[in-house]
């Protein structure tokens, strides 16, 4: 069941999503070479507790997990994708690094991520992350009251195949409220005027995930969670949670 959200519901994941932002920006900050991704897990449980808010991921079980979410960040780098637990291998220079993040307050969840190069890297990199915000940016822009889902996943689709890059089959965004995870599905590929038509009151997280690698296959790491792309290439990942509003898109994740 979809469930749409009051103005005041709205605001309240609005004020989660502003944490959820702050924290990302300070974890943002902190990345730099010879840094654990395991000690920015730590400042971002440390500023979640602060702010008297409470992790999404931790403690997590899909059903396909081989167990309880370990972290309060997704840390990917490089040829991750997605879910990567945060490690104790110190970051390099030139490394790719994608982190996800999720908090509830309140009762509340709001979603995002954000990619960056570590110290100075590829132009290549680079590209690959800028691609992406202009993806998640076209998805955001596409999300007007009245239209459909699919025109959503058309929008993001095009940024993503039109500079050749690759996305994960079975991927994309969801509904967010209550839970982190709620209907519907969001596409990052999809057909114009199909699907779900928004409605004001609407959540949804809205997430490319791109690679540099043309083939869409990937695979998970031994640790169950980590979704690396099958190819090797490197991949980026940017994520708002926005309210469809009778005005359009609302970014629920600004600080
Ligand atoms: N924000 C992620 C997503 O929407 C959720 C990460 S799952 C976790 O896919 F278990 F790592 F928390
Ligand atoms: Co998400």
């Amino acid at each position: 069941m979809i469930e749409l959200k009051t103005p005041g519901e709205i605001d309240a994941i609005d004020a989660a999503g502003s944490v959820v932002a702050r924290i990302l920006a300070a974890v943002r900050e902190r990345a730099a070479p010879g840094v654990r991704p395991s000690e920015l897990d730590a400042l971002a449980a440390d500023m979640i507790a602060e702010a008297g808010a409470v992790s999404s991921f931790r403690g997590y079980h899909p059903r396909w997990a081989p167990g309880p979410y370990p972290g309060v960040l997704c840390v990917s780098v490089n040829d991750a994708v997605v879910h990567g637990i945060p490690s104790r291998t110190k970051l390099r220079e030139g490394d790719l690094l994608s982190v996800d993040f999720a908090v509830h307050l309140d009762g509340w969840c709001a979603d995002a991520a954000f990619s960056v190069v570590v110290g100075s890297g590829d132009p290549a990199d680079e590209k690959l992350i800028a691609t992406t915000e202009a993806a998640l940016e076209a998805g955001i822009a596409a999300a007007q009251p009245g239209v459909q889902m699919g025109d959503v996943g058309h929008a993001i689709g095009q940024v993503a195949r039109g500079a050749g890059y690759g996305m994960l089959a079975d991927h994309g965004g969801h509904g967010v409220g209550r839970s982190m995870h709620e209907e519907p599905h969001v596409p990052n590929e999809a057909k114009p005027r199909r699907g779900l038509r928004l409605r004001p009151g609407l959540v949804i997280a809205i997430e490319p995930m791109l690679h540099a690698g043309g083939k869409d296959a990937y695979r998970h790491d031994r640790d169950g969670w980590t979704i690396r792309t099958a190819d090797g290439s490197r991949a980026a990942h940017a994520e708002h949670t926005i309210a469809i509003t009778e005005n359009g898109p609302r970014i629920l994740t600004l600080p």
